[in-house]
């Protein structure tokens, strides 16, 4: 039975017919009841409302006589198609799809989603979950779930861990959140980040009350000896392959960021987001094997499955994981279950890894065929950060002002974020340049990107 709630009619007395008569029509003049929404049927509303079946019967004759409601033999009444407020901005997606050619880094190709399997694994789940499991979860996540990415994290990037170690969170972005609260909580009020690095994490940051400040980052990645002038106690790294600029942590940096860890009693949280794509280089271990007790480890399936799963992972040393799990049941009591087993089947059986073969095979030639479009089309333009994941960075020409350029692109339907957007203010802006990201489209489909972007 489908439920529909006037609340003038419940208050009111004498003329109730007629009351819920204008409550419908200004719920629908509202949008609080969108187009298309189905209605109760007759003899239901009457009920719900304590009226006589005949008496809702007229008012949904009078609303279609009005051009309300449709009423259609065999599909019910529903909300006719008009012209109401807008409820909604636009969906990331919607606002995507407006793009001739969207460069956003940070997306992997979502068309290769391996849906089928996923279902597959999702059925499997449901069938074998006892009813207790469907009850409230383990908030530091599903057991299976941690175990199979213990596993995981040993074998693909050198990091012992064991499963009660791991906090499952709704994607990095919650494991940053709580590890933001439980830092705030501790009475810390700054945080060190990469400058530049993802502007979404210093407004997340900034939201849970902590204050960015950003440390440069050179070719050899963070620069950490400007670490103890930082007066922060945390610090934000993306070692394996620095978003966006692309270098890699060098050995002399890790050890000096470690050390200063260990020396101040501070934390490093390693931001492994796109580890696992690479393409010319070794595989570089995660820093967190090297300092246990001093770092917290923070991963995703955003990179390599899909953001939409919101899965993410945190590593972390035993009092500080304590907390965390203590911030996440506080926040939401825990993930939910059925993804997360679902994941875990996945990592059991192969199909991640195969997933990621699969993929590393399909984002190797885009990235060929961007710098070779990218080679041709514009040679003053020098791609940066090559050897490993979505994207690349664009150095351009001295004196170019990659904002504008940005811009000019973005009118002709090209989303091609300027670097200069990820620097943390506008003296700490490192040279012009352009961040490309190419895992979404195909070679053919990034060949023309680069031809629109010479355009007129
Ligand atoms: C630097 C960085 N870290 C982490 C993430 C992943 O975030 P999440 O797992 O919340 O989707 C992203 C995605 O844009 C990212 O760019």
């Amino acid at each position: 039975m489908r439920e529909l709630l006037l609340p003038a009619v419940a208050s009111g007395g004498g003329r109730r017919g007629k009351a819920a008569e204008s409550a419908l029509r200004e719920a629908i003049r509202s949008g609080t009841l969108p187009k298309n929404t189905r209605l109760p049927s007759s003899r239901d509303l009457a009920g719900q409302l304590g009226l006589s079946r005949g008496t809702v019967t007229a008012l949904y004759e009078q609303l279609v006589a009005e051009g309300y409601l449709l009423s259609k033999h065999g599909s019910g009444t529903t909300v006719a198609p008009l012209d109401q407020p807008q409820q909604a901005t636009k969906s990331p997606t919607e606002a995507q799809a407006t793009w001739a050619f969207d460069l956003k880094p940070g997306v992997p190709a979502l068309s290769t989603f391996p849906r089928a399997e996923w279902l597959a694994y999702e059925r499997e789940t449901l069938a074998t979950m006892s009813d207790a499991e469907l009850g409230y979860p383990d908030p530091a996540g599903h057991p299976e779930l941690r175990a199979e990415l213990a596993s995981y994290l040993g074998r693909v990037r050198a990091l012992p861990t064991k499963p009660e170690d791991i906090v499952i969170t709704s994607g990095a972005a919650e494991a940053l959140t709580l590890l933001a609260r439980t830092l705030y909580a501790q009475g810390q009020r700054r945080i060190a980040v990469e400058d530049p690095s993802h502007s979404g994490q210093s407004e997340l940051f900034t939201a849970h009350g902590l204050r960015p400040i950003g440390i440069p980052v050179d070719d050899s990645g963070i620069q950490a000896g400007l670490l103890p002038d930082s007066d922060c106690s945390a610090v934000v790294v993306t070692a394996a392959h620095q978003f966006p600029l692309g270098v890699a942590l060098d050995a002399a940096r890790r050890r000096a960021l470690l050390a200063w860890a260990r020396e101040t009693d501070g934390l490093v949280i390693e931001d492994d987001y796109d580890a696992e794509h690479r393409y010319d280089r070794p595989a570089l271990g995660a820093l967190r094997a090297l300092e246990p007790e001093r770092v917290a480890y923070v991963g995703s399936v955003s990179k390599v499955l899909a953001p939409a799963l919101r899965i993410g992972w945190l590593v972390l040393p035993p009092e500080l994981r304590a907390q965390v799990v203590t911030a996440k049941t506080l926040h939401d009591l825990g993930c939910a279950p059925l993804p997360q087993a679902a994941l875990a089947r996945m990592l059991r059986s192969g199909g991640y890894d195969r997933h990621l073969r699969r993929t590393r095979r399909l984002y190797r030639p885009r990235r060929d065929a961007l710098l070779d479009a990218l080679a041709t089309t514009f040679p003053g333009w020098r791609p940066v950060g090559i050897a490993a994941g979505l994207h690349v960075v664009v150095r351009l020409p001295e004196g170019t002002d990659d904002v504008t350029l940005s811009a000019d692109l973005a009118a002709r339907g090209i989303n091609a974020p300027a670097l200069a957007t990820y620097a943390h203010s506008p003296a700490s802006r490192p040279y012009p340049g352009l961040v490309l990201g190419y895992a979404a489209l195909t070679p053919d489909r990034l060949r023309a990107a680069v031809a629109a972007m010479r355009g007129r």
